[in-house]
């Protein structure tokens, strides 16, 4: 297949370039915002820098391809919060254009990344394909408004689409303002590590491989017009989260600092894959334990990669986040 991944400068749809480009062709679309960084693709992969929401470069990127992953997005609820403007733009308006073209040119099939973030939070027990979708952010309720357009174009063109909804990633390439990343540097450098609120929100954590061989599993197999959950196999507290970045660095417990909660922060995510372990067999192969011990041992070894972002637009975004509540 000649598959167009929109998005994939980005964290996941660098690792989906690494697993899906030796069987097939691939072309990337991708705006470069802050996250999207030409180093993380391999070498040699097609990059053509543009919006999804540019309906002429979406066309032109489209011609001849099989089929489209959508990973583009805005992928921070903290930026969100502050400024929801890009993300209703690229979530909303650029899906829909992504559909329209998708439509007009007789594209094959069409994946859409999804995050649990639309279905909220959940006190106990996994949500499934049909819970209701009950987004708390501007980040997921913008996602739940793509995944609804993605709905609205299978029942109302019959196009051939499916949307896959994972848990939280962490892995290599994770740009530095999400948990795993942000705690693992700043403990590096022996700068204090935030943790919002109590720090006893559960996220079910998915290594970033096991996503990517869902996604590709569910662009394969996916039947049209369903939605299919990829949860990792471990849920884990955030302070516990930091407490093992601590060990695997060997920095000192003392840097923890509890800071004030983030507005409407969901308590917990958990995720059902039954769906997609039964229909279509895929597995989760990597446990939080292992995968964490991967992707510190990664950030280690790869200063080359996050040496150039953190002193970047990153460290302004860093002040604004939390200069304050860090002295
Ligand atoms: P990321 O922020 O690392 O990468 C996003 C990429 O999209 C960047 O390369 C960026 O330049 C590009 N982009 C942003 N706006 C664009 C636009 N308008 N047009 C074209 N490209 C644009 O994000 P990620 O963590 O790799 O997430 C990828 C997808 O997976 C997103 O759809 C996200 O919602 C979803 N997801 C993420 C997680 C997670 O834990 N990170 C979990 C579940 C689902
Ligand atoms: P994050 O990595 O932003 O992912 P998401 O909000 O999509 O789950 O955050 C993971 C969890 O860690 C979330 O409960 C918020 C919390 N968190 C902190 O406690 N401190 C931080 O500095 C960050 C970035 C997140």
């Amino acid at each position: 297949m000649k598959i167009l991944l929109t998005g994939a400068a980005g964290f996941i749809g660098s690792t989906y370039v690494r697993i899906a480009g030796s069987e097939h062709e691939i072309v990337v679309l991708d705006k470069l915002t802050y996250a999207g960084r030409p180093e993380n693709l391999p070498e040699g992969t097609k990059l053509i820098e543009g919006a999804i929401e540019d309906p002429k470069i979406v066309r032109e990127a489209m011609e001849g391809v099989d089929a489209v992953v959508n990973f583009a997005a805005e992928s921070h609820v903290d930026r969100s919060i502050d400024d929801q403007d890009a993300f209703a733009r690229t979530h909303v308006i650029g899906t829909g254009t992504l559909l329209d073209a998708v439509r007009e040119l007789g594209v094959e099939r069409y994946v859409q990344v999804s995050t649990d973030e639309v279905y909220g939070s959940i006190e106990s027990g996994s949500f499934t394909e049909t819970s209701p979708l009950d987004p708390s952010s501007p980040y997921s309720a913008t996602k739940a408004a793509g995944d609804l357009l993605v709905s609205a174009h299978f029942h109302t063109y019959g196009i051939n689409a499916s949307i896959v909804r994972g848990s939280n990633n962490y892995g290599p390439r994770q740009y530095p303002e999400k948990l795993i990343p942000l705690i693992t540097l700043n403990a590096l450098h022996g700068d204090p590590l935030p943790v919002y609120g109590d720090g006893r929100q559960v996220r079910n954590w998915l290594y970033v491989e096991d996503f990517c061989r869902g996604i590709h599993a569910v662009l394969q197999s996916g039947k049209a017009g369903e939605a299919y959950n990829v949860g990792g196999p471990d849920e884990c507290e955030n302070i516990e989260v930091v407490k093992r970045v601590i060990e695997l660095t060997g920095a000192d417990p003392s840097l923890i600092e509890y800071v004030q909660d983030r507005p409407g922060h969901d308590r917990r995510y958990s995720l059902s894959s039954d769906k997609l372990r039964e229909e279509i067999g895929w597995q989760a192969e990597v446990h939080f334990a292992e995968g964490l011990e991967k992707t510190v041992a990664w950030y280690l070894d790869n200063e080359d990669w996050w040496g150039p972002i953190r002193s970047g637009e990153y460290r302004e975004y860093y002040e604004k986040q939390y200069g304050k509540a860090l002295g």
